[in-house]
């Protein structure tokens, strides 16, 4: 099961209807482990449930909604059309006339579509000084409040309860 899946009790209510796992991103993204940017971590941190979007006009070029921050700066970026298409990565390909393929949307035309390729591993560090990174997020991501460990974080999942520390 995955979508939105934040707490223990979410996790133990989902196992109990048969599900064999589940899969969690954003919580995991906002861990120190994580390999995205500091500041794409604290994007998430200071997200209201209105900075959430699904991006449609200007979406991903796979043609699947896409949940963003709406201040990303890959999206922003594709809304004023800024980005011209271009593409060095070619990992989203649709074939092409003569059955090759070739085609992303986000390469022929920055009308409708962001360069996804780009936008991700902008927001895992990597060429952000090129390409502007792209914040995805899950439908819970405006109710993360810090960056914890993994440790804490399975702790957490886990239920497991913190020992009361004694007052003396
Ligand atoms: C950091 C991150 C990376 C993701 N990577 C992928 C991916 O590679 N492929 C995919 O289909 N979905 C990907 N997703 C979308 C998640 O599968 C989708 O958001 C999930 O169903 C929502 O669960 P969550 O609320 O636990 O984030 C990613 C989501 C996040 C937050």
């Amino acid at each position: 099961m995955a979508g939105g899946i934040y707490t223990h009790e979410d996790i133990k209510y989902f196992l109990s209807l048969g599900a064999d796992a589940v899969q969690m991103g954003t919580r995991f993204l906002v861990t120190e482990e994580s390999s995205a940017t500091r500041e794409y971590k604290e994007a998430v941190v200071k997200a209201r449930k209105d900075d959430i979007i699904i991006a449609g006009t200007p979406g991903s070029p796979c043609g699947l909604p896409f949940r963003v921050l709406k201040h990303s700066p890959m999206y922003r970026d594709a809304l004023e059309k800024g980005r011209p298409p271009r593409c060095d990565k070619g990992y989203v390909l649709f074939r092409d006339d003569k059955g090759r393929f070739t085609r992303c949307l986000a390469k022929e035309s920055n009308e409708s579509h962001f360069c996804i390729c780009n936008g991700l591993l902008s927001s895992a560090g990597y060429n952000p000084d090129e390409e502007k990174p792209l914040y995805t997020v899950g439908s819970n991501a405006y109710r993360v409040d810090r960056i914890m460990t993994v440790s804490e974080l399975m702790d957490e999942l886990k239920g497991v309860k913190k020992p009361v520390e004694s007052v003396a």
